[in-house]
């Protein structure tokens, strides 16, 4: 994530905290009194909960956690409604949502001016869209309450943000916009059902400006991961152009095989309070993992793709004996890269260290095998585009 994108959460801490603990106190038992020599408030940090803030909040993540990734018994339930949970969505959930959500708006090839988050909750797709130069911003969901917290935010950080309630059935907002968001929505409509999935995406990017795109975020478990992919590859069918994070144009090839799938993963400077919160609920943040689609609107074309051989890497570095491999995904496929460390060179020796999302340029040669390609001492290896950066136009 971007020095700036890292600062611009910081900014949010305090505002996620002072916006929950104000909710909080309304629910329980009116204004707070002051306590006998207390100034109210006063001894309350603004970037940090205090031991008893965190055990309740842990308590609402890991409710949340568990019905959301592992038996997921809440995808598609009103769990926003739950003040506790909701309350655990805003200061844990949310800054993961903002982070991620700013390193995607990243890759677009323009800011957008105009930005509709639908699915948006409290709302940190459309604060992360209005940070990254958005001036016109909506967030549409179907909790009230969630609503509510999203206008205390936009109150509390001076932000003019529009809110609307929708659900798939009703009526998309008026008007068009440069970028329309769907973070960790799509996985909880529908009951599974990927045809009225992308039926809705289709639907959805009419809404979208020429030239604009339609980001949908969902989560890294593999099945919310091919779940995507297999709209992708719906939606590709019908003729629609993937801008990120796809190179090839075909079917999707992680498809191929039942265990595979794919997803990305992003540095970041994780905020102290997430670091509590996780500790807390036993659950780990280091990295952001997500799996996306940037879709283009109907009628526009695939980006011209760098010149030369391009892959994107797919995977986490895949140690193996004597050598490092990586799975790239490019205008080619989804193709294994090797290279044995006693072919290491100077042009070759950036391959030791890629990351995921990263997109390289292999020149020289490459020794086609039964699983992939080979890189030799001759090979070259360029990093044309990190994780997170749009990808350079072709020369
Ligand atoms: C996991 S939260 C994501 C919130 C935010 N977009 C983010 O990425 O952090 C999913 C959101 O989708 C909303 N949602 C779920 N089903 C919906 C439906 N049928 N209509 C409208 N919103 C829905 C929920 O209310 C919730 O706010």
């Amino acid at each position: 994530m971007s020095s700036d994108a890292t600062r611009d959460l910081e900014a949010w801490i305090p505002r996620l905290i002072a916006v929950w603990r104000a909710r909080r106190a309304a629910r329980s038992k009116g204004p707070r009194q002051p306590q006998r020599g207390r100034p109210p408030f006063q001894d309350e940090p603004t970037t940090r909960l205090s031991p008893n803030e965190v055990k309740e909040v842990a308590a609402g993540i890991k409710r949340l956690s568990h019905g959301l990734t592992r038996e997921r018994e809440l995808a598609g339930a009103k769990y926003m409604d739950d003040p506790a949970l909701l309350g655990a969505y805003l200061l844990f959930y949310w800054p993961v949502s903002y982070a991620q959500s700013r390193s995607l708006l990243s890759e677009l090839p323009a800011r957008p001016r105009s930005l509709l988050d639908l699915g948006s909750g409290p709302g940190p797709l459309a604060f992360a869209g209005l940070d990254a130069g958005a001036s016109e911003t909506v967030a549409a969901d179907r909790s009230k309450p969630a609503l509510e917290l999203a206008r205390a935010l936009a109150i509390e950080a001076s932000e003019a943000l529009a809110t609307r309630e929708w659900s798939p059935e009703r009526a998309l907002p008026d008007g068009t916009f440069d970028v329309i968001t769907m973070g960790h929505l799509l996985n909880e409509l529908y009951a599974g059902d990927l045809g009225k999935r992308a039926a809705l995406v289709e639907k959805v990017l009419e809404k979208v400006k020429p030239g604009g795109s339609l980001v949908v975020m969902e989560p890294a478990l593999r099945d919310t991961s091919r779940a995507l992919l297999q709209v992708r590859d719906a939606l590709v069918a019908k003729g629609y152009a993937v801008r990120a994070p796809c190179l090839f144009r075909g079917a999707c090839p992680a498809l191929v095989k039942p265990s595979d799938w794919c997803h990305a993963e992003r540095q970041w400077r994780m905020p102290a309070l997430t670091e509590s919160l996780a500790r807390a609920a036993g659950l780990h943040k280091e990295s952001l993992k997500m799996s996306y689609l940037v879709l283009a609107p109907k009628g526009e074309a695939w980006a011209e793709p760098p010149s030369g051989r391009v892959f994107r890497i797919v995977s986490e570095a895949l140690e193996g004996k004597g050598r490092q491999r990586y799975m790239g995904c490019g205008p080619e496929g989804r193709i294994g890269l090797a290279l044995q460390e006693k072919h290491r060179s100077e042009g070759n020796a950036k391959f030791f260290f890629l990351q995921r999302g990263e997109v390289i340029r292999v020149g020289g040669v490459a020794e086609e095998k039964g699983d992939g390609a080979g890189l030799t001492d001759q090979s070259t290896v360029d990093v044309i585009a990190r994780a997170g950066q749009p990808l350079p136009k072709p020369s």
